[in-house]
């Protein structure tokens, strides 16, 4: 979905005011509620990034799964990249809800035209790279989606009560893998710690840009699909994660954190949102193997689509044929 997408007509002012009246209220809205067109374009272009990047998201992790150190390792990655499938599914089906076709919104995501978290773009190197996506980048997923369940639009806030559930087994199966790696031979620790070198900063860059930088959020806010914004979540995943290393004997790597006694935050250094911006943009370390990939569980795939549309076609016939 590009920008341009969101660029709406003007709506009927006495609509719109009992519109944002029910968003003030608490109200949730449904389908078949009136909304103001960029209300609707502002959710399809939200929660199709996010379906891809649950779909791209089980890249990353795939990669693991024939290495796995055990078969109690190995039944649990597939399990959780499984899930993530099941997630894309789900929000592929709540956009639907919002009169688009999700094969449109895939095969944006084929043609390189639509966003998925930047986060998938960087290389799995190591199994100590399981447990940090679990811990930090399901991690990270939490707080932002626990916000989402608390969305104006009934269909994805409670997409996102179910997905929670089951981001909260992935974050812990993470956290574990980094736990028993840390406290195991001085090569295990260091790999944990390489790991967690890797992923600190491109989990912090999940939350998106600064509230300054990020275009859609007043919007978003007001409509209230966001709650709170990019900086407030990227605090709240921050202080979590430092006191949660601590118990594992992991530093992060930032020395300029410090702890602030008024305000109860860890404050951390300035983000590089150059690199942010370079994966955004499509030049990351793994943008093209990704797309590459998707393209070709795709182009793999269309047989399954085909024999389930002529399945389909015969269903319709036998059951014309009997009434
Ligand atoms: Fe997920
Ligand atoms: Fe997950």
């Amino acid at each position: 979905m590009t920008p341009a997408s969101v660029v709406a007509p003007a709506e009927d002012p006495k609509r719109l005011a009992d519109f944002e009246a029910r968003i003030a209220r608490g109200e949730t809205i449904e389908p078949k509620d009136w909304m103001p067109e960029r209300y609707r374009r502002q959710l399809i272009r939200m929660m199709s990034q996010h379906a891809h990047s649950e779909v791209v998201g089980m890249l990353p992790e795939g990669n693991w799964i024939t290495r796995a150190p055990s078969l109690r390792r190995k039944m649990s990655l597939m399990a959780k990249v499984q899930d993530e499938a099941g997630h894309g599914l789900y929000i592929y089906c709540g956009t639907e809800t919002l009169g688009v076709d999700r094969h449109d919104l895939i095969l944006q995501l084929l043609a390189g035209t639509a966003k998925y978290s930047s986060i998938f773009n960087y290389p799995t190197i190591s199994w100590a790279d399981m447990g940090a996506i679990g811990w930090l980048v399901d991690g990270a997923a939490i707080v932002n989606q626990t916000m989402l369940a608390k969305a104006s639009y009934g269909p994805y806030a409670r997409a996102m009560v179910r997905i929670c559930k089951e981001e909260n087994f992935h974050k812990r199966q993470g956290f574990e893998i980094m736990t028993v790696l840390s406290g195991g031979t001085p090569e295990q620790h260091a790999m944990a710690q390489d790991s967690l070198n890797r992923w600190w900063w491109p989990s912090l860059m999940m939350f998106g840009p600064h509230d300054a930088d990020s275009p859609n959020s007043g919007e978003l806010s007001r409509w209230g699909i966001k709650r709170k914004s990019n900086d407030e979540l990227r605090q709240r995943f921050v202080n979590m994660t430092v006191a949660q290393a601590k118990a594992i004997n992991l530093t992060i790597p930032d020395e300029g954190m410090r702890f602030n006694e008024a305000t109860a935050n860890w404050e951390f250094s300035a983000i590089n949102w150059d690199d942010f911006w370079r994966v955004v943009k499509g030049d990351g370390p793994c943008n093209r193997e990704r797309l590459a990939a998707r393209r070709k569980a795709h182009d793999d795939g269309a047989w399954v689509r085909e024999a389930a549309a002529a399945h389909a076609a015969k269903q319709t016939e036998s059951t014309e044929a009997a009434a």
